[in-house]
């Protein structure tokens, strides 16, 4: 069935599954706060609930899963959720991203349970800035599960980069040449306004012009390669054939070719990143509705969508942080962390 189409004519196709919201880590570009209110565990979707769900919206034309969090590593036996999703085997790809603290211990076990591709988070090289970003001390054990993915067989690794001005600006050609050395895709990132980011201004977003300048400097010339997919970056290539990948979500949105959708761990299923109103597939799979009243509904809501959240936001005359902490601890499904990142 070719998959069902929303009102601009983009297809519904990569659906980011947040298996849980927490986070063992509280990057200050997501989890800047000191409080957080998480979702409650009774309304934490069951394996067989996110399966059923999962199915329907394969039936619909959804043919890669990216599992996200917060952390997904937290969510227990997560190998035995993702053999359910791969049983079927109606998707051409699960990936997943993570930030690579967990990751040593469960590299192998998630290889074997049929995750295709993995994408670890790394905004530093160095421990000092990593304890400042994120307040913690773990950037040794992400460089061991980065190096777990690989002894594990992990391909086509990629690592994110959120660039902050005053931050971690001055490691970009340092990241491109420690992603290179692990045949890994590094991609930056730009500071986006997004739910949870509530120190967000725009004179610490790194703009992609502004990366550009800087690997031209570092790394010599630069040239675009042309787009494959409908996948947010735009790749580029360095002289010597090494790839990376800019995401410029805040200067040069995507909107226009988005077919990607996010389900929260309670089963919230939001149409874009900057949605403020998701639909409750929970309440319709626990109000004992069948597999073809789920498939309606979410072909239904699809069909309707007209978000463009991006582009609203770079439109703006004036642009702030999107949400206050207080409106955040109100209704946690604004968060990043909550939708998946
Ligand atoms: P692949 O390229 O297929 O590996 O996946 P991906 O590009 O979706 O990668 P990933 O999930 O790692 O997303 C990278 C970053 O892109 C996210 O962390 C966000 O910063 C940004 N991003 C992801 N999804 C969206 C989206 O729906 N809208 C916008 N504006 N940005 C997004
Ligand atoms: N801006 C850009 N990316 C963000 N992420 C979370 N918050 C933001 C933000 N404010 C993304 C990053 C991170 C992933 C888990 O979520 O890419 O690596
Ligand atoms: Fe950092 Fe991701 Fe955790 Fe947010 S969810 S605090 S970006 S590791």
């Amino acid at each position: 069935m070719p998959p069902v189409a929303d009102t601009f004519g983009r297809p519904l196709r990569n659906l980011r599954l947040s298996v849980t919201d927490r986070c063992n880590l509280r990057c200050s570009y997501c989890m800047p706060e000191e409080e957080y209110v998480w979702l409650p565990k009774p309304n934490v979707l069951t394996f067989e609930e996110v399966a059923r769900t999962v199915a329907a919206f394969t039936a619909l034309g959804v043919d890669e899963l990216r599992l996200t969090g917060g952390e997904p590593l937290l969510r227990a036996d997560l190998p035995v959720l993702v053999r359910m999703l791969a049983a079927p085997r109606r998707l051409r790809e699960i990936a997943m991203t993570t930030n690579g603290v967990l990751l040593a211990d469960h590299a192998v076990a998630l290889r074997a349970a049929g995750v295709d591709r993995l994408t670890v988070s790394l905004d530093t090289l160095r421990p000092a800035t990593f304890r400042l970003l994120s307040r913690r001390d773990d950037l040794p054990r992400v460089f061991a599960g980065i190096e777990a993915a690989r002894a594990a067989g992990f391909t086509g690794l990629k690592l994110d980069t959120v660039v902050i001005d005053g931050v971690n600006d001055d490691e970009v050609p340092a990241l491109l040449d420690y992603a290179r050395g692990i045949g890994a895709e590094i991609r930056f990132i730009e500071y986006m306004d997004v739910g949870g980011a509530t120190h967000w201004s725009p004179e610490r977003v790194v703009s992609r012009a502004r990366l550009l300048e800087q690997l031209r400097a570092a790394h010599g010339t630069v040239h675009a390669l042309p787009r494959t997919d409908s996948a947010p970056a735009e790749r580029f290539a360095l002289r010597d054939g090494t790839t990376f990948g800019i995401i410029a979500s805040v200067t040069k949105p995507f909107c226009s070719t988005c077919d990607r959708s996010r389900l929260t761990a309670d089963g919230m299923w939001f149409t874009c990143l900057y949605a403020t109103h998701g639909e409750d597939l929970r309440a319709l799979l626990r109000s004992g509705a069948d597999d073809a009243a789920l498939c309606e509904r979410i072909r239904e809501v699809w069909r309707g969508r007209r978000d463009r959240g991006a582009e609203v936001r770079a439109a703006l005359p004036e642009r702030r942080a999107l949400a206050e902490a207080a409106s955040l601890r109100a209704n946690p499904h604004l968060e990043m962390h909550t939708r998946g990142g």
